[in-house]
């Protein structure tokens, strides 16, 4: 990670009005979480699924909880335990801290499902989860149903076989199977309801920042589901916003942004130290 280019980003952030925090799977890497990076990344995860011959592509798909529950409940359910046992990194006190301090405020935008920037202590109504949350469920295809939080310990998952067994989840009122409120692939049956509401929260505020200067720092979004990349870019485009991109292995960004080639954790320690030092050289220039 080049010295200059950590201390050009901690400028940014410094002179920032508002922040925008975009973050996909590489995020919550240095929380011990799997992304899912190529085939061999999510069968190196998820061992039992290489011998099955299924991708992450094919498992995140609704018709699973059709043909074969105790199949999707095991991919869901193993991850639900997972992100439900992790303790989000350091990283993420470091971006709260940046957050807090900035006058226009901030917003979360996450492809991330494991509801970690909540569990670290960012405000509900300031995060946007584009692909959903596993820690909210649904009733299978019932698109205008209802939506409840999953408050299950855990669901239990044989890991030799990532089946689900014993009773799957229900809907407590109706009896009916639930599944996570994820955005799938090929998936008619989400219920966005939660994901409108953090939309129109999130264009209000958006709205609101005319003439102000906005910083978005990108953190483990990859271009396999680009969507946080995308929408990264979109605030370049067009709200002028300056970009601050941090990916192990694909840091590469349009001109006149930053990309730091190296993991968030390390990124934003490195980020932090730079903003103390031009800290401390401007109280020292005073
Ligand atoms: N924790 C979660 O909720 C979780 C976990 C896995 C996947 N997913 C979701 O599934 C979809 C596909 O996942 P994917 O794995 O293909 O995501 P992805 O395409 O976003 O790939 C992960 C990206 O993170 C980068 N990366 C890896 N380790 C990193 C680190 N320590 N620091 C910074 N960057 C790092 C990689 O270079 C890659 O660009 C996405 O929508 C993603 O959000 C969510």
């Amino acid at each position: 990670m080049s010295p200059e280019l950590v201390t050009e980003a901690a400028a940014l952030i410094r002179a920032a009005d508002a922040l925008v925090i975009a973050a996909g799977a590489g995020m919550g890497v240095d929380s011990g979480l799997p992304d899912f990076r190529g085939n061999e990344g999510f069968w190196n995860a998820y061992p039992p699924f290489r011998h099955l011959g299924l991708k992450f592509t094919d498992l995140a798909n609704p018709g699973w909880f059709q043909a074969d529950p105790p199949l999707a409940w095991g991919f869901y359910g193993h991850r639900y335990n997972l992100y439900r046992r992790t303790q989000p990194h350091a990283g993420f006190q470091i971006l709260r801290q940046w957050a807090a301090a900035k006058p226009a405020g901030y917003f979360v935008f996450t492809s991330n499902v494991d509801g970690h920037f909540q569990r670290a202590g960012f405000a509900e109504d300031r995060v946007l989860e584009c692909h959903g949350s596993i820690h909210r469920w649904q009733c299978v295809d019932e698109a205008n149903g209802r939506i409840w939080p999953a408050d299950q310990a855990e669901v239990s998952v044989d890991e030799t076989t990532m089946r689900a067994t014993g009773e799957l989840p229900r809907d407590p009122v109706s009896g009916k199977l639930a599944r996570p409120n994820i955005l799938m692939f090929g998936d008619t049956g989400w219920n966005r309801r939660v994901q409108d509401q953090q939309q129109a929260r999130y264009t209000q505020w958006l709205d609101a920042l005319a003439g102000r200067r906005l910083v978005v720092i990108e953190l483990g979004a990859g271009t396999a589901v680009p969507s946080v990349r995308h929408h990264a870019e979109f605030l370049v485009n067009h709200l002028a916003a300056k970009l601050i991109r941090l990916n192990l292995r694909e840091a590469q960004v349009p001109a006149g942004q930053i990309g730091l080639a190296g993991g968030a954790l390390a990124g934003l320690t490195a980020i932090q130290q730079a903003l103390a030092e031009l800290l401390l050289k401007s109280k020292l220039g005073n």
